[in-house]
């Protein structure tokens, strides 16, 4: 029976290749019928069914952020034709092409992801939502996480749990993990108030499974970590379903708090149960992989380029001069950090945690004499442009200086895009800025550190720190204690 079983299951999977197999040799032929008729960019479509899939992925497997593209823009330009995850794909290294496609958002492109990554979201994340509806959450998450929100909200939990969660650094740091801790703890406490404790830790070893599900390639659907990630995110979103449902209790009985679960629930939106976890958990997939990539990135960079350290470490010092050790940060400390702000934005432009945008083309679209037929995906890189010397001199290389007077930045037109842009620019782009800002602040004043062994960068699936950037810290000294501050003072 169970021999059967696989034998049935084996089969179905054979015969599913061969006919994908057979529809991309005749879908290929009308795309070479096609070719004639569109002038599609240059390119080439490798392999039937796999395409360039596999070249991409070898490719990125090495330190070299740009392999794949870098590679194809230098035999066919900017705009080029691949194959690569099932699908005929245009990609575009070209800063307009890019904006025209972002500022096109809903009327000549949408946004398209693998069916795998819309399991793991929930039919109602942002990711996935189109129109109107996409339009009313965007506003509500921006009008959450603005600038105001933060100075008067936000910030003081900011400061209060990066200094906590430092407190216990000693010896042998994992980096990486540390500062995934931070950000899920940051933004439970921003999305529903929930300080620190176990239950927020029982939930982040689930959602760690969601995530590691979520940046499967993906064709991996039938591996065990997919398949544990959708069981961890069963798990993740019954938690947050308890939670939604105590709240709007809570809330019959005029109890209030200000958080955006707070928003979700009396927005004029009537949104259900259901709809808010799939927002809540899109929202925590959004900020936590990213934030933490970036807060672990930018003290790699600062390590490997002293001078940029020391410069970091004379502003966090000067500020903290002016504070006892337990004085919070407050949004003018925040304003007043001008070195850190090129440091964020060098930290941005050179590591791309988000790499790209896809979309769908949905029509044909005449651009810079070429034809993106309608149906085809459309991969804007943000890295490619980041990383072109065309618009940022010695692009490949940590260089904070150059936001200073813009004399690294040789590009006329807007090519920095760190958060997307268009309709759908990440809304806590503001947010990450402060984050990073507070964490730099409260590690460069409390700690020196040297890196633990030999790690490495890599791009595929994912930005990340091969082994987690292992550092060893040591407390650079004891800020003032507030008592002395205050009898100082008298
Ligand atoms: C931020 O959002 C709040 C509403 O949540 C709004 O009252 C305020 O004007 C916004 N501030 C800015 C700077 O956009
Ligand atoms: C950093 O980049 C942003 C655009 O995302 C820009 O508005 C800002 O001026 C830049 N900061 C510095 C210090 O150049």
């Amino acid at each position: 029976m169970q021999f059967m079983d696989s034998m049935a299951f084996l089969c179905l999977i054979l015969s599913s290749i061969l006919s994908l197999l057979i529809f991309n040799f005749i879908f290929l032929r009308t795309v070479h019928f096609r070719r004639r008729r569109l002038r599609l960019p240059p390119g080439n479509m490798g392999l039937p069914f796999v395409g360039e899939t596999l070249q991409l992925i070898s490719a990125y497997k090495t330190e070299n952020p740009e392999p794949f593209i870098d590679d194809r823009v230098s035999k066919y330009g900017t705009v080029f034709t691949t194959h690569v995850f099932g699908e005929p794909t245009v990609f575009s290294a070209d800063p307009e092409t890019n904006r025209f496609i972002l500022q096109n958002e809903g009327k000549l492109f949408e946004s398209s992801y693998p069916g795998s990554i819309s399991n793991l979201l929930g039919r109602h994340s942002l990711l996935l939502m189109r129109g109107s509806l996409h339009k009313r959450m965007h506003s509500l998450t921006m009008s959450f996480a603005n600038s105001s929100i933060i100075r008067d909200h936000l910030l003081v939990d900011i400061d209060r749990l990066v200094r906590v969660s430092l407190q216990y650094w000693t010896g042998r740091v994992l980096l990486m993990e540390e500062a995934k801790k931070i950000t899920f703890e940051l933004q439970v406490k921003q999305l529903m108030s929930f300080d620190p404790c176990e239950w927020t830790e029982n939930l982040m070893k689930e959602y760690m499974l969601v995530i590691e599900g979520f940046f499967t390639i993906p064709l991996s659907i039938f591996s065990t970590t997919y398949r544990r990630a959708i069981q961890a995110r069963g798990k993740v979103a019954e938690a947050l379903i308890l939670v939604v449902r105590e709240r709007r209790r809570e809330s019959e009985r005029g109890e209030t708090k200000s958080d955006m679960l707070a928003a979700l629930l009396d927005g004029d939106g009537g949104f259900s149960d259901e709809e808010i976890v799939d927002f809540l958990l899109a929202l925590l997939v959004a900020g936590y992989e990213t934030t933490s990539t970036i807060m672990t990135l930018a003290v790699k960079f600062l390590t490997e380029t002293p001078l940029a350290l020391a410069q970091l470490k004379e502003e966090h010092d000067e500020i903290r001069a002016r504070k006892c050790e337990l004085e919070a940060l407050e949004w003018e400390d925040y304003k007043s950090m001008p070195f850190t702000q090129c440091v964020v934005n060098e930290t941005l432009r050179v590591a791309n945690i988000i790499s790209g945008v896809f979309r769908r083309a949905m029509t044909d679209i005449n651009i810079k004499g070429y034809t993106i037929p309608k149906g085809w995906k459309v991969f804007a890189s943000f890295r490619a442009v980041h990383l072109s010397q065309d618009h940022f001199k010695d692009a490949r290389s940590f260089n904070p200086w150059r936001w200073q007077s813009n004399s690294g930045v040789t590009s006329s037109v807007n090519v920095f895009n760190p958060f997307g842009g268009g309709p759908r620019r990440c809304p806590g782009y503001e947010l990450a800025r402060v984050e990073l800002s507070v964490f730099l602040h409260h590690l460069v004043t409390r700690f020196s550190w040297l890196p633990a062994e030999e790690d490495k960068l890599v791009f595929f699936p994912t930005t990340r720190m091969q082994k987690r950037y292992p550092i060893i810290v040591q407390r650079r000294h004891v800020p003032k204690p507030c008592k002395e501050m205050e009898q100082s003072q008298q």
